[in-house]
């Protein structure tokens, strides 16, 4: 796989980098500038070389439209306050904005481009559309560098189609997160944790198929243990429910069962009335929830379960939030999985954009754990033993396609 230092000398060349710049935003606050920061060794490594440098981004998931709610315009600013430098930043991608801000850069500058899903060709489904998207991408640089390690799953013309037309390099950033995912899924030393959460069970079935091969202990949290426990036959108020998927949860215990895997769900959940920060929060059995509460953490005797199931591990992939760790009243499960990572003898990896959050938002030291991944859905994929487009891509020579159209 071709790296930053294969590209030979990048003074005076345009370097489109692909950054994964897709933080939370509250309006225009950025909430968590993990992702931002994330970027920078690569962004730094390319100016200090003398590259000029023109980063496409998206931030959401807008129509394939301009939508002002998606501008990059603050995630360019924070990324200038970072690199301690000025970062140019262009009103579109591929228009004039972008072009004319490109070939303004200097030896050594940056230049951000607006949100790249303001394009439909972006993401389309058809490759003609994508590709011809992807050419006005190319024309703009000499060298792409892929270094939106949250991207790399998605078959999207900033990642995957315009690969295939310049000369092109891994970034360090996503070179630094296969590394260590890969030594999850060769030979992990044991016992090997697996800690689930987040909102979808939907989103996380293939990640559990494949770790029930894999993993000694898996232990789910978050809005998906609600399916987890109607699979086992109990009741679950108001809360999170993916009826479709019950089926498939029981199946799972099954063969965990079978298996020898131990799957650890909480035994006692935190509910309240609604979702909200304020609403009364109590603590209940997990085979007792009443039916106007819904779960929004998993409760004390949980917790500790969880991190007694933690404290032997070897290592540890963690991927989605135990509760609303947003609000302080339901963060307790989460603060809990992060603590005992903090105290591990081993490789501990935090995946996903959310659990990255929770981490950096409870307070937690960054450098505490193994590896805060900048990937949600492509870490996770990844362990699933899928193709990641943007990975594989990297192997191709570049394309005949004419570029200049
Ligand atoms: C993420 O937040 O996981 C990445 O930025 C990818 O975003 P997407 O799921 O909207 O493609």
């Amino acid at each position: 796989m071709t790296t930053i230092d294969d590209l030979g000398d990048l003074r005076g060349r345009t370097v489109l980098v692909r950054s994964d710049l897709n933080v939370p935003l509250d309006d225009d606050r950025i909430t968590d500038d993990g992702r931002i920061r994330a970027s920078l060794p690569t962004l730094r490594r390319l100016t200090d070389a003398g590259a000029r440098v023109a980063v496409v981004a998206h931030l959401g998931r807008p129509k394939g439209a301009p939508d002002p709610a998606y501008s990059l315009r603050p995630v360019a600013a924070r990324l200038g306050e970072l690199l301690g430098t000025d970062v140019a930043f262009a009103d579109d991608t591929v228009g004039d904005s972008a072009r004319a801000t490109v070939a303004a850069l200097g030896d050594g500058q940056v230049a951000v481009l607006e949100n790249v899903r303001f394009n439909a060709g972006e993401t389309s489904k058809d490759e003609g559309e994508r590709q011809a998207f992807a050419r006005d991408l190319a024309a703009l640089a000499d060298v792409f560098v892929s270094d939106g390690f949250g991207v790399v799953h998605r078959k999207q013309a900033s990642v995957y189609d315009v690969a295939r037309l310049l000369p092109h390099a891994m970034g360090g950033l996503v070179q630094t997160e296969i590394e260590v995912l890969r030594r999850l899924t060769e030979d992990p030393e044991r016992p090997y944790v697996v800690v689930l959460g987040g909102s979808k069970v939907s989103d996380k079935l293939g990640v559990i198929d494949n770790l029930l091969g894999k993993a000694d202990r898996l232990l789910i949290g978050g809005g998906m243990v609600f399916t987890f426990l109607v699979a086992q036959g109990h009741a679950v108020g108001k809360s999170l429910l993916e009826q479709d998927q019950v089926e498939v949860c029981r199946e799972y215990l099954r063969r965990a069962e079978e298996s020898g895997v131990q799957i650890l769900l909480p035994t006692d959940v935190v509910v309240a009335p609604e979702f909200a920060a304020d609403a009364p929060a109590t603590v209940v059995p997990a085979d007792a929830i009443p039916d106007d509460q819904l779960g929004l953490d998993i409760g004390p005797d949980s917790q500790r379960a969880f991190a007694a199931a933690l404290a032997d591990a070897r290592t540890v992939f963690w991927n989605g939030p135990m509760g609303v760790f947003e609000f302080p009243a339901f963060a307790e499960g989460t603060r809990a999985v992060a603590q005992a990572l903090t105290e591990l003898d081993g490789l501990s990896v935090v995946g996903g954009g959310d659990s990255a959050a929770a981490v950096r938002t409870l307070g937690f030291d960054e450098a505490a754990f193994g590896h805060i991944s900048t990937g949600g859905g492509a870490s996770l994929e990844y362990l699933e033993g899928k193709d990641l487009p943007g990975i594989d891509v990297l192997d191709d020579p570049v394309d005949s396609v004419d570029r200049d159209h």
